[in-house]
């Protein structure tokens, strides 16, 4: 059988271990009855999975999985099509849903709750609704901004599931399950050097994974050893902590620009020429984990470890050896 980068079944998925415990009940208890799962969100940041466990969650079901995206869904009646077209137990897998407008919001409501939506027919006087059934679907929605998402919207989910960083062991496990995929020659010490220097995030291991393939078929025997990583890494600039040119370019900012902060979000994005949503979405959500950036009711703040990672002298004039940045979090 050909193996995929991406788990299909919950059994080989690693990490999240916490969500993986979860989705398992939920999805033995709703077979047990007999039952379609309830709706699910996940949310967290980009990269940890969250169109993968939509897939694993269809495939565990044994049903269809339809998938699109809060941008995607422009009017009502694209909705209307989408869910009308849906077999009893489907999965419709809505990316990015803190996106979908206020009206197509409001045609989702009462396709969660009551597997119906209500439409318009005709116009003026003579306009009538109709009530549609629709078949009992799971809506599995995914969003990295969770604060973003109304309240109505979020209450009618069944259960919400939070995605963290993953653990560096978990990290390393999917390395070298990418790298037995992709038929890559890897040292467990190689797996290592890729999975430290992957900010906790699947994607960007195995984006990283396949530029280090190339640069040791290229300089090296084939074989991905800790220098051979080590060297594709520095060029591609991503250093020791996983940090690449952005992370750096949004700290120096803050630090050379702002006196260390606090600075406002649009304007820190204006002062290096990037958007505030990747921003807030992409790069903070390590560089905190990291400790290296605050958020602020006044703006973000550079710490004294991002100043000391820096090579930089921190403001207080201390010198005193900082805490070790912890990597990863708790998973
Ligand atoms: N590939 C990407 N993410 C993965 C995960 N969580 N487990 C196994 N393989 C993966």
């Amino acid at each position: 059988m050909e193996r995929s980068l991406r788990p299909r079944r919950l059994a080989e998925y690693i990490g999240q271990d916490r969500v993986k415990r979860s989705l398992e009940i939920y999805i033995k208890a709703a077979q047990g009855r007999g039952e379609p799962l309830d709706h699910v969100l996940l949310y967290g940041p980009p990269g940890l999975g969250k169109t993968t466990l939509s897939t694993i969650i269809a495939a565990e079901m044994g049903v269809n999985l339809r998938i699109t995206s809060g941008p995607a869904i422009e009017r009502a009646g694209d909705l209307v099509s989408i869910l009308t077209n849906l077999k009893a137990g489907d999965v419709l897998f809505i990316d990015e849903i803190h996106r979908l407008n206020r009206v197509v919001e409001e045609v989702l409501y009462s396709a969660m709750e009551d597997f119906a939506v209500d439409i318009v027919l005709g116009k003026g006087p003579a306009a009538r609704t109709m009530r549609i059934n629709l078949p009992k679907f799971t809506l599995v929605g995914a969003t990295t901004r969770l604060a973003l998402l109304t309240g109505p919207l979020r209450d009618r989910f069944g259960s919400v599931l939070r995605l963290d960083f993953y653990s560096l062991e978990a990290m390393e496990e999917i390395v070298a399950r990418s790298a037995e995929v992709l038929g890559v020659d890897m040292s467990p010490e190689g797996a290592a050097a890729v999975a430290e220097r992957s900010r906790g995030t699947p994607r960007v291991a195995n984006r990283v994974l396949k530029r280090v393939r190339d640069y040791a078929e290229v300089s090296g025997e084939g074989v991905v050893t800790p220098a051979v990583a080590a060297e594709a890494l520095a060029m591609l600039d991503i250093d020791p902590l996983g940090l690449d040119d952005v992370d750096r370019r949004i700290l120096r900012a803050i630090i050379e620009k702002f006196d260390g902060g606090p600075v406002g979000i649009d304007t820190l994005a204006a002062a290096i020429s990037e958007e505030t949503d990747t921003i807030m979405d992409v790069y903070e959500p390590f560089l905190i984990q990291l400790g290296f950036l605050q958020r602020t009711p006044r703006g973000r703040i550079a710490t004294k470890g991002a100043y000391l990672h820096l090579g930089l002298q921190p403001p207080s004039g201390e010198t005193a050896a900082p805490a070790q940045p912890t990597l990863f979090g708790d998973v």
